[in-house]
């Protein structure tokens, strides 16, 4: 009844709005002559609704006019534009704002008439083809809040003028070729220092020259950002520079700066992000330990006096990043570093650092790289359990003689590409066609608005942390009310820029409509989203998008369609809260009973002779922690399905990421079994085994929860489906870290564990590529009724296994030992040689293998078989050895196959023929 009332009010109000919009209103007269000289600038790239004769009156795209018929507002980003910027444009007396951001095919200079829009106060240029001079007439615009220029070709010196623009709170003249020195106010000119309110100086990445005056700071001013990276600079940091002290992020990085850091510098206590690598300082590296904000610090590449890593680091505890390359430090690395509680990256590249280090349980939580490149480092202690990766390569430590580290992880070069994308496993398979893409949400085909979103500094350095990411596309997608927004290829620069894709797909409907992306590429352009604070400042350059016609035009009146979606928000909020209502009610019960026996489920069962589970390190999730974690098992967090159920990305509270595998209702295992499978896994670690972080058990419900591993399987790999390509020299690292796993799980685990389902898609790849081995959905414990008898095993069982990788024996006989593990492991190796999947059009890889070797020989395979991406490559060495070597795998007796043991042995020595064969090759 009260919605009734609320609808049909609304409809009253619809028919009012839509009648008062359609009364005729004409357009000033000199504006509409102005804009018809646009229009014949710009021919037809411009909206087609332009061909109507009255801009304000017939609502041409991206015009706004007053109540009185002047033209106000001229928003034309991401049209496709081509052509200049008609000088007409500066006789539109009442423009506020104009924006023709992201219009790439938009040349010439700036038109100086541009300086007659007194009205003006906010000019959006960004990422289109602008060249010339910046026309000192800007400087006439004393309204102007919103000054960005950036990421076009402007050339010459940035206009003294600009001073000026008392109003001015952003100013980004950032991606230019400017040249010239910053401009300073003296008796006859302006200078950038009379800019009292600016809080934004971008600056970067232009050709500016000379020194950074000590007169262009003064204690009045409001300035938080200050960009002058990627210049020419030369002479001192200022001291004076001590007066803003408003400052939070200041780049000085990449210029030619000399002298020393003026130590007053310790008094920018709101500053996190200080850059001042790449430039020549010298002298003493002040104390800095006053600048507790400081997040990022980066003073690589310069020439202090040489001395050993400052005890004062140790004391600035947020600190997320600490790059110091190239400094000649000297000494050894004190522990209290690595306990910094935020610390993600520590770089001290190219040092003369010495002595041992330790990397124990206390260091940092958030710790992802310790990089030490070329020091002088003799050893370390790597507790197994710490997920760090330590990168020593170059250090005495690596060499071969040492024996220490040289096989590890740690000496290996370091894996380059690496970045973060939101992974869109779900609809791999969908094809859409020209410009629309599936929606990795829905899988439905849509036209997103695409383009490149940049972080100028960001405060953090571990890619690795998806829910940091998870919240920039969701407060992206509620602030451009999107349906869903994905960001790609999310990697540093090598100016530390953190760069990104965007993809912004549109609510319920193929493409969006004009208007929508002008928002929106406004809404970008001027700063209106606000990323989270860890991305720092944030510009974004948008594709050309092409309204396409298949995108149903406007057939309802907008303000139809704003009174709708207000009365379906109005109802989805109230369904909202009463659901929440209720939830929470819930919610209360059941945390009253979890909170007092965490355990009830189990304990009341106690007659079945199962008690609470015994477990190592494994937690336990409540059923409404994973359903919040993957939000509530949604379609699109879905990573992998089989007989036994699905298995889910999740992200829990803390930000970790996990895969959750659910058992459907046909393979829940009675609460015994269930009891010791979690025991048994959790009893299992090693580094080339997928981890059990915790378990579930609530609610009629089985679920297990694994550690996620970004890169996805194995087979994906091979087969070019993750754009990830496997040389030679990772394949081989691959299948010797996979056997390990699988070495430890018969050799060494505890009863020892068959695995039973070795396959491609059961081999997982982290973010370094290394092998780690998952699913024991089926594994069986070798003791569990087993027989063990000179020195083999076995188990009689059901056959479970996959079809392709099934040991014959073990089908025929159902005796299930751990040679049939190696030869499904086998199959894996063939299939890392020759990119096939194990069956292929009714064809066994093994029978097929072998019959081409026997009948051709090796050249025959090289020819027939072997993977076409490794016949390009030149070096490929030990490959005959492991084709024979997987041959021995997949031997018919059991008895001639290798054990798990040799088949480790083997793929060393393998790795390490084409380590040496290969540095050979390089040096020469
Ligand atoms: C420093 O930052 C704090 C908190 O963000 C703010 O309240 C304070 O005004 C800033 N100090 C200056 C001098 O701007
Ligand atoms: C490390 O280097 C410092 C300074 O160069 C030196 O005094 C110290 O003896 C060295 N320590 C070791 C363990 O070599
Ligand atoms: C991941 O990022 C979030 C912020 O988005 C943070 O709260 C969390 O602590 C981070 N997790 C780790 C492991 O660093």
């Amino acid at each position: 009844m009260e919605t009734q009332l609320l609808i049909s009010s609304f409809l009253v109000l619809a028919v009012c709005f839509a009648s008062w919009g359609g009364v005729e209103s004409l357009t000033k007269n000199e504006d509409l002559v102005n804009l018809n000289k646009l229009k014949l600038e710009w021919k037809d790239t411009v909206p087609p609704n332009w061909r109507a004769s009255d801009p304000c009156g017939s609502h041409w795209d991206g015009v706004n006019c007053t109540w009185n018929s002047q033209v106000t507002s001229l928003k034309l980003s991401t049209m496709g534009l081509k052509g200049i910027l008609p000088s007409a444009i500066g006789s539109l007396s009442g423009l506020e704002t104009l924006d023709v951001s992201y219009n790439k095919d938009l040349t010439g200079s700036i038109p100086s008439s541009l300086g007659n829009l007194i009205n003006l106060k906010i000019m959006l240029m960004i990422g289109c083809s602008f060249s010339g001079q910046i026309p000192n007439e800007l400087g006439n615009l004393l309204n102007l809040n919103f000054l960005a220029l950036n990421s076009n070709g402007f050339t010459g010196a940035i206009p003294p003028a600009l001073g000026n623009l008392s109003q001015l709170h952003w100013l980004d003249l950032a991606d230019n070729q400017l040249s010239g020195s910053l401009p300073v106010s003296n008796t006859n000119e302006n200078g950038l220092d009379k800019l009292h309110d600016a809080r934004h100086f971008h600056l970067n990445r232009n050709k500016l020259t000379g020194t950074i005056s000590p007169n262009l700071f003064h204690s009045t001013m409001k300035l938080v950002h200050l960009l002058l990276d990627g210049n020419a600079f030369t002479g001192e940091i200022p001291s004076t520079l001590e007066l803003v002290e408003s400052l939070e992020v200041l780049r000085l990085d990449r210029n030619s700066l000399s002298g020393s850091i003026p130590s007053n510098i310790r008094n920018l206590r709101n500053v996190s992000e200080l850059y001042l690598s790449n430039n020549k300082l010298n002298g003493a590296v002040p104390d800095l330990s006053t600048l507790t904000r400081l997040h990022y610090l980066d003073l690589s590449n310069n020439s202090f006096d040489p001395l050993e890593i400052p005890p004062w680091l140790a004391s600035l505890q947020q600190l997320t990043t600490i790059a110091m390359e190239n400094l000649r430090f000297t000494g050894e690395i004190y522990h209290k570093i690595l306990e910094l509680p935020l610390l993600e990256t520590l770089n001290f590249r190219n040092n003369t650092l010495n002595g041992t280090f330790k990397v124990t349980s206390n260091v940092s939580r958030s710790l992802v790289l310790i990089d030490l490149e070329n020091n002088k480092i003799i050893g370390a202690q790597l507790q197994k359990a710490i997920t760090v990766s330590c990168r020593l390569v170059g250090n005495p430590a690596c060499n071969l003689e040492s024996a220490l580290l040289w096989n590890t992880s740690a000496c290996e070069p370091y894996y380059k590409g690496h970045s973060y994308s939101t992974p869109l496993t779900h609809c791999r398979d969908k094809i859409c066609s020209a410009d629309s893409k599936p929606n990795p949400r829905t899988c439905q085909c849509q036209i997103p608005y695409e383009g490149k979103l940049k972080f100028r500094a960001p405060s953090f350095s571990d890619l690795n942390n998806a829910s940091r990411f998870m919240e920039l596309e969701t407060t992206l997608q509620t602030k451009l009310g999107a349906d869903s927004v994905f960001v790609r290829s999310a990697n540093f620069d090598d100016q530390n820029y953190l760069t990104s894709e965007v993809q912004i797909f549109p609510v319920n409907k193929t493409g969006f409509r004009r208007s929508e992306i002008i928002g929106t590429g406004f809404m970008m352009g001027s700063q209106n989203y606000k990323a989270p604070s860890s991305f720092g400042t944030t510009y974004f350059i948008g594709d050309t998008y092409f309204v396409g016609n298949s995108v149903p035009s406007n057939s309802l009146s907008s303000t139809t369609i704003i009174v709708l979606s207000i009365t379906a928000a109005v109802l989805i909020m109230m369904i909202a809260c009463m659901g929440f209502y209720a939830l929470v009610q819930k919610r209360r019960a059941d945390g009253e009973i979890k909170l007092h026996k965490p355990f009830a489920g189990w304990e009341s069962k106690e007659e079945q002779g199962t008690s609470v589970p015994n477990l190592k390190g494994a937690r336990m999730f409540s059923y409404m922690e994973l359903e919040k974690a993957t939000n509530r098992f949604a379609q699109m967090n879905e990573i992998g399905s089989g007989a036994y159920g699905k298995v889910y990305k999740g992200i829990l509270s803390g930000g970790e990421m996990v895969a959750i595998k659910r058992a459907n209702q046909a393979s829940l295992k009675d609460r015994k079994q269930f009891k010791n499978e979690i025991e048994l896994l959790s009893r299992v670690h090693h580094r080339n085994i997928v981890g059990l972080l915790g378990f579930c058990f609530d609610k009629e419900e089985q679920m297990l929860v694994y550690e996620y591993i970004s890169n996805g399987t194995l087979r994906e790999s091979i087969h070019g489906q993750t754009g990830i390509r496997l040389d030679w020299r990772r394949r081989i690292l691959i299948a010797l870290g996979a056997a390990k796993g699988l070495n430890y799980l018969h050799e060494f685990a505890n009863p020892p564990i068959i695995h039973r389902d070795v396959k491609s898609t059961n081999i997982l790849l982290d973010e370094r590529l290394v092998a780690m081995v998952a699913d024991f959905g089926i594994s069986r414990v070798v003791s569990d009724g087993g027989v063990r008898a000179g020195g083999q095993s076995h188990v009689t069982t059901q056959v479970k296994g996959t079809m392709g990788y099934l040991d014959p024996e073990y089908y025929m006989t159902l005796q299930l030992t751990e040679k049939s593990d190696i030869y499904s492991f086998g199959v894996v190796l063939l299939e890392l040689i020759t990119a096939r999947p194990p069956i292929e059009r009714g064809k066994n890889l093994v029978q097929e293998v072998k019959t081409v070797l026997e009948l051709q020989g090796f050249r025959g395979f090289r020819h027939e078989l072997m993977d076409p991406v490794l016949k390009q490559s030149m070096y490929i060495t030990g490959f005959e050895n492991l084709l024979n070597f997987a041959l021995c795998c997949v031997e018919e007796l059991p008895e001639n196959r290798p054990s798990m043991d040799i088949v480790v042995k083997e793929l060393e020595s393998i790795v390490e023929n084409e380590r040496l064969l290969n540095s050979i090759s390089t040096r020469i």
